[in-house]
């Protein structure tokens, strides 16, 4: 069964769609204000009214902040994990205790939207909240799309594992970033975490990684920089 991966956002705010035989699936939306814009470079490949689910990677403004407006427009249906929903509901990048940044640019750009607002979002009661690993509601309609629990650059990632192809859409649970080395995220709310999302990706021995920021990476690049996330003094410290 093909999944076709498209990808409609830029080199820094990537807007994966995957064309399925069950209707398209938007991952994620980008910042609040994008919408018009976002509508229309999706209609140069499909139809708006096509998206049948938006998968949320997880609660940052950069990738919540027209979700309300795409969920109104399409009738889609919200795939979200249950963590998710608080930080949803109170509309404002959360940025626990304990956060590190990877670099020093990296801690100036994600302080300069430390309190950055989207419109809340109250998923109706079509939306599928993902509770735990046995929440696969993709693998239930036929098709070879895992949810992946991929904690640590938020207490709420998840991505998507394409079975058949070994391809990994991960939100922002890796990176490919200039201000973030070793495919690292800006900033990590819990290191430790963030390793074994990186060790559980690492299990499925995959083909290929598609980050919501930069491009594409082998999956070697995983193994290959994992090493400095025991390392915690490469961290700059929340300050
Ligand atoms: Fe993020």
């Amino acid at each position: 069964m093909q999944i076709k991966i498209h990808e409609i956002g830029n080199p820094s705010l990537r807007n994966y769609l995957l064309e399925t035989p069950e209707g398209w699936i938007a991952l994620d939306t980008g910042y609040p204000g994008g919408f018009a814009n976002y509508r229309k470079r999706l209609e140069r490949h499909t139809p708006i009214s096509s998206i049948r689910y938006v998968f949320l990677t997880h609660t940052h403004n950069d990738h919540t902040g027209f979700l309300k407006e795409l969920l109104e427009q399409t009738r889609a249906q919200l795939v979200v994990n249950e963590a998710s929903l608080p930080r949803l509901a109170a509309g404002v990048n959360v940025m626990p205790d304990g956060i590190v940044y990877t670099s020093r640019g990296a801690r100036l750009l994600a302080r300069a939207t430390r309190h950055a607002s989207f419109p809340p979002v109250s998923p109706d009661e079509t939306a599928i909240i993902i509770k735990s690993a046995e929440d696969q509601p993709f693998l239930a309609l036929g098709l070879p799309i895992r949810v992946l629990h991929l904690p640590g650059h938020t207490a709420d990632s998840i991505g998507l594992y394409l079975e058949e192809t070994g391809e990994i859409l991960c939100g922002d649970a890796a990176a490919n970033f200039f201000l973030a080395p070793a495919r690292h995220a800006i900033l990590i709310e819990d290191t430790t975490a963030f390793g074994a999302s990186w060790d559980a990706m690492l299990a499925l021995h995959p083909a290929r990684v598609y980050p919501s920021h930069g491009n594409p990476f082998p999956a070697e690049d995983l193994l290959k920089y994992r090493h400095y996330l025991d390392h915690a003094k490469v961290f700059v410290r929340k300050s």
